[in-house]
């Protein structure tokens, strides 16, 4: 299978990977037991940007990390529970489409909207690339990603693809890039465990 820009997709051990980059969104589900938290590279990545920020007197930290399927499900309905579910479709994953399930992820400080106008949440926003981490829902990018703005959820895929996603400042989506889209209809069959 290949993408609208001609991408490969493979599927491996409850994944899909997109040019050998793990994709997960709408339509991109991973298996249920998939992941056992968050991997090597990305604690390493993560651990460098942290002391970084460090030096600059910046205080970043690790709010929520790695997220099992179950977990993600629990969290899923309590948001539906109290803003019905279209409304939670915005803001949260369904589970087994969450990026937090995929260990490659995570956020951080405070998750509200002010987190960008912070010291740590604009330095964030203009470095991270540097470690690998790309801002996965961008401001402007909801009907693309399928989430509101998250200006504190990183996710690993290395520095290479991350100063692509960057863009010179003008953040681009992992959708946008590989020419993919994220949405419950087209949701693929759960992927191969093997
Ligand atoms: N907040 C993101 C979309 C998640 O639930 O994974
Ligand atoms: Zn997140």
């Amino acid at each position: 299978m290949k993408t609208e820009k001609g991408f490969e997709v493979t599927e491996k051990k409850g994944a899909y990977y997109i040019d050998g980059v793990l994709m997960v969104n709408k339509t991109y589900p991973l298996s249920p037991e998939y992941g056992d938290g968050l991997t090597p590279e990305t604690e390493k990545a993560f651990e460098e940007m942290k002391a970084d920020g460090e030096k600059l007197g910046l205080g970043l930290y690790n709010s929520s990390g790695f997220r099992s399927y179950d977990y993600q499900n629990k969290i899923y309905n309590e948001y539906v529970e109290e803003d019905g579910r279209d409304v939670a479709d915005t803001y949260s994953a369904r589970p087994g489409h969450s990026e937090h399930q995929s260990g490659l992820a995570f956020d951080l400080n405070t998750i509200s909207d002010e987190f960008a106008d912070t010291e740590e949440g604009k330095w964030v926003n203009d470095n991270c690339w540097k470690y690998g981490f790309i801002l996965r829902f961008p401001k402007g990018k909801n009907h693309i990603t399928g989430y509101k703005y998250e200006p504190w959820h990183m996710r690993f895929v290395g520095r290479e693809l991350a100063e692509k996603m960057y863009n010179g400042g003008d953040w681009l989506t992992l959708e946008e890039y590989f020419g993919v889209d994220s949405c419950y209809e087209h949701t693929l069959a759960s992927p191969k465990n093997d």
